[in-house]
């Protein structure tokens, strides 16, 4: 009897221009462009099995061995629906291979790391498991095209199935057909750029990305600016800097867009606050330590990031690493570090390890 399985694995990605608002809920269409990178290290990944087999009953989902439900209409559904449907295409244009699309499947996801530290674990589980299910069907699909399903299932999902450097051009098209992730450069184009995630808090962030988003949307001037008058020009200069390896460049846009989008959060009714104390102190460390920097050699040495929960993502040249972690080390020696340097996917095939 033959097996149809097929294992793949994806790495967590972080924003340096974050995602931050939907003008589509259903589709998860943004209302900006955003760009990341995509860490690959060891410790920081989902892996997904997928199965499809004659004798199962319906689709089920295992997340770090607890069964999960897959609600009718829901996004994991959504992302397998379309899966589902892009095997039948290709089974109906080739009549010789096996016609496993109407089997249910069962899906085991696993992330080494916590899921709820607040390490966008939704973003590597959503595309490991768009890659599993895409290999096992063994579809055609470019990773820009699966981007499109897994954006489906978290907006920042899209950007962890390619390696480096990777936009997300939020489109104009309502189907969403043109939201979709390119890569801007593999990681090997900068090796010496490095990333240490200190992790600040590992509870669950009190508002949702979800809620946080439609709230802004609803509620925030200063989203309105942000998305006409400052995203398309960091993108711009965002990319020309990762081209141009330019690491104070791309420090200073990466700073000054966490700042912002922090702040838009802060400009919401109710007003969201996702860094604590710590993340604060962390970011007046990095500062100080640039301004000592900027004094002496006229370069920046570090970049924080923070997403929607309290944990700081340095992004420095890995000449600086060592001291970045003595220093978060000395200041704050309660938090844990994941330092490895990463490396970063590039040119991923589904499917493949
Ligand atoms: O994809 P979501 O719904 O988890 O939203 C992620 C939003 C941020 O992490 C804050 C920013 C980003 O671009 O990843």
């Amino acid at each position: 009897m033959l097996i149809y399985q097929a294992t793949a694995s994806a790495p967590v990605n972080i924003a340096c221009i974050k995602y931050w608002g939907k003008r589509d809920t259903k589709l998860i269409l943004p209302t900006n462009s955003s760009l990341s990178v995509t860490l690959d290290q060891d410790h920081l990944r989902s892996t997904t099995t997928s199965r499809a087999d004659p004798t199962f009953k319906k689709d089920r989902l295992w997340l770090n061995g607890t069964e999960e439900e897959i609600k009718a209409g829901g996004r994991l559904a959504t992302c397998i629906a379309e899966l589902k449907k892009q095997r039948r295409q290709v089974e109906e244009n080739h009549p010789n291979i096996p016609i496993i699309s109407n089997y249910a499947v069962h899906i085991c996801s696993h992330n080494n790391f916590p899921t709820a530290a607040g390490l966008a674990s939704s973003a590597s589980g959503f595309a490991a498991l768009v890659a599993s299910l895409a290999a096992l069907y063994k579809l055609p699909a470019t990773p820009s095209e699966l981007s499109l399903i897994a954006r489906q299932g978290s907006g920042s999902a899209c950007r962890s199935l390619m390696g480096g450097f990777v936009a997300w051009e939020k489109g104009v098209r309502e189907d969403g057909s043109d939201s979709l992730a390119i890569q801007i450069a593999p990681r090997e184009h900068w090796p010496d750029l490095h990333a240490v995630i200190v992790v600040v808090s590992d509870h669950k962030k009190g508002t949702s990305s979800t809620a946080g988003m439609q709230q802004t949307v609803e509620t925030s001037a200063l989203l309105q600016h942000r998305i006409n008058h400052v995203v398309p020009a960091r993108m711009t200069a965002i990319s020309e800097a990762i081209k141009a390896k330019d690491f104070d460049k791309f420090a200073k846009i990466t700073m000054q867009d966490s700042n912002q989008f922090h702040a838009v959060c802060l400009d919401t009714e109710p007003p969201i606050f996702y860094m604590n104390d710590v993340s604060r102190a962390i970011i007046a460390l990095i500062v100080e330590y640039n301004r000592v920097s900027v004094a002496a050699t006229g370069h920046l040495k570090a970049a924080y990031t923070y997403d929607a929960g309290p944990n700081a993502v340095i992004y420095a040249p890995a000449a600086n690493i060592p001291e970045i972690i003595n220093l978060i080390a000395h200041y704050f020696p309660q938090n844990q570090t994941f330092s490895d340097p990463f490396k970063l996917f590039t040119n991923q095939v589904p499917g493949k390890l």
